[in-house]
């Protein structure tokens, strides 16, 4: 059996908790990752017949029975995972009954998964069933968007509008655009349901005046999703206050969206 602490999928969530802590979007123990693993790859590094403990889920996820997560722990901080993954970090599989985590892995000091474990799971199965390819569901707390949260129309049509505008990017980067999510309260199977009801349309979900939701094939895909995001509302909000002198023209972004062939939310453009 190989060392896990050698895994690239738990190297691959150290390096990325670590980053995202040092951009500044994961305070405290703001933040979550969720991964979905290859039990073939755990088991070069797990017995994964072996189950620490168990942990009720609170809801119920039959599409992703016996499935197997690596996922952040409930109150840990993202700046110490890199130092101790054993503790900060878990591998869940979704046992038989489809409402139990079983614990294969970490959580050392008796902790378990992120308290948004409901829309982690409940996106994973929305997103699965719309790209069987998509792993990651992360949650982050990013500065600018969160900014812009508080000065912008949370409307998904009228703020996908506006970040599209920021960064010539935007519109070839998230052409499906930006759910929005109004301010409900965190941690409950209310806003899991909510969440991956927006998640069958749209890889990125705002929610208001907390955080923004990504989805995506790989962390990198899913972090960079979020980064074009927060790219685009710092442009915002260093420019809101001021005159604006230019901008990108809705001609301009279908140009854009049909040089790179990717399928955008056409009814959010003004033409
Ligand atoms: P957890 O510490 O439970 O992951 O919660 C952090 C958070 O960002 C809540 O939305
Ligand atoms: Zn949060």
């Amino acid at each position: 059996m190989k060392d896990i602490l050698t895994a690239p999928f738990v190297e691959e969530m150290k390096k990325m908790t670590a980053n995202m802590y040092r951009l500044g979007w994961d305070e405290r123990n703001g933040g979550n990752i969720s991964y979905l693993l290859d039990e073939n790859e755990v088991s070069e590094y797990l017995d994964t017949a072996h189950v620490c403990r168990t942990i009720p889920i609170g809801f119920s996820a039959p599409s992703l029975i016996g499935k197997l997560f690596i996922v952040t722990g409930t109150g840990k901080y993202f700046k110490n995972v890199a130092d101790d993954p054993q503790t900060n970090l878990g591998i869940i599989r979704i046992a038989e009954d489809a409402q139990t985590a079983e614990l294969l892995w970490g959580f050392a000091d008796g902790g378990k998964f992120t308290s948004e474990l409901p829309a982690h799971l409940m996106s994973h199965m929305a997103r699965l069933a719309v790209d069987p390819q998509n792993r990651v569901i992360m949650h982050t707390h990013p500065t600018h968007t969160l900014a812009m949260n508080y000065v912008h129309e949370l409307d998904e049509k009228a703020l996908t509008h506006t970040l599209w505008e920021m960064c010539t990017e935007c519109i070839v980067v998230f052409p499906d655009g930006v759910g929005v999510l109004p301010w409900m309260l965190c941690g409950t199977n209310t806003i899991g349901e909510a969440t991956a009801q927006k998640m069958k349309e749209f890889r990125l979900v705002v929610w208001a005046m907390h955080g923004m939701y990504g989805a995506g094939k790989t962390l990198d895909e899913t972090f960079g999703l979020i980064e074009t995001v927060e790219k685009a509302a710092q442009i915002y909000m260093l420019t809101a206050h001021l005159p604006r002198i230019n901008t990108i023209t809705d001609t301009q972004l279908k140009d854009l969206a049909e040089l790179f062939g990717v399928i955008y939310r056409k009814d959010f453009l003004n033409l």
